[in-house]
């Protein structure tokens, strides 16, 4: 579902060029759980936001089904990630004015969705990530661990192909952490969500169904659990 054939990334300000990514292969198929796990300043984010179409390589091809996303302008990028690839943020990134409910909802309104889908869809989401009775809330109301199952929530919200989320329980207490890998487990078996995260934590690490580990902008391993 996902193709990703050698791509290189480097920054480069007119001064300092950076070589984030050097060469990267990948493929992950629908229903993976994986893990993208490695030193600071290995590539994870970068390698992410490439495929979430975020960022674009300086080289190589991103398949999404049979789309190649390092060739689509930046607004057909805008309009592709809409509809394709949902996302969840270390820090959380909800929309501090809105209700949990409104910030689910949020992308279903840029997607013209009409009002009954959103309303059911937006009360089955924030059930699912036990956030039922707490869809009034706003962000500041809610813990980190609330605020970032909302974040999940809404990164489905969308219907996307799969998830990508960068190092979503980096801010999170140990008890929010595995409320929050349970919820996305959950997710993955019961719905066949694919999800694919970088994390620094052994305990999220342990629970991923494959492990891609990038060193120096480079795939140094990568296991099937
Ligand atoms: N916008 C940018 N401009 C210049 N250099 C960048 C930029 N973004 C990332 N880099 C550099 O690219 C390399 C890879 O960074 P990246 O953020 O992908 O690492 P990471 O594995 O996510 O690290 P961390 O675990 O600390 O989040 C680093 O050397 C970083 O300094
Ligand atoms: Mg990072």
């Amino acid at each position: 579902m996902i193709q990703v054939t050698n791509i290189h990334k480097t920054y480069d300000d007119g001064k300092v060029q950076v070589r984030a990514l050097r060469g990267i292969d990948v493929q992950i198929e629908e229903g993976e759980f994986t893990a993208i796990v490695g030193p600071s300043g290995s590539g994870k984010t970068t390698l992410l936001n490439i495929i979430g179409g975020l960022d674009t390589p300086t080289q190589g091809d991103v398949m999404i089904g049979e789309t190649n996303i390092a060739q689509l302008s930046e607004n057909e990028l805008i309009d592709f990630r809409l509809n394709h690839i949902g996302f969840v943020f270390q820090s959380y990134n909800l929309i501090p004015v809105l209700t949990a409910k409104e910030n689910v909802e949020f992308l279903m309104l840029l997607q013209k969705r009409d009002e009954t889908e959103r309303n059911e869809r937006t009360t089955k989401l924030l059930q699912a990530v036990g956030l039922g009775d707490q869809i009034n809330k706003k962000p500041n109301e809610m813990s980190g661990g609330q605020q970032q199952r909302v974040a999940v929530a809404r990164a489905l919200a969308s219907k996307p192909d799969f998830v990508l989320a960068d190092e979503p329980t980096a801010n999170l207490d140990s008890t929010s952490t595995a409320n929050l890998l349970d919820i996305m487990l959950r997710l993955n078996e019961e719905e066949n969500i694919t999800f694919v995260f970088s994390t620094h934590d052994q305990r999220v690490i342990d629970r991923a169904k494959r492990v891609i580990t990038v060193e120096d902008g480079k795939i140094l391993s990568d296991v099937a659990k």
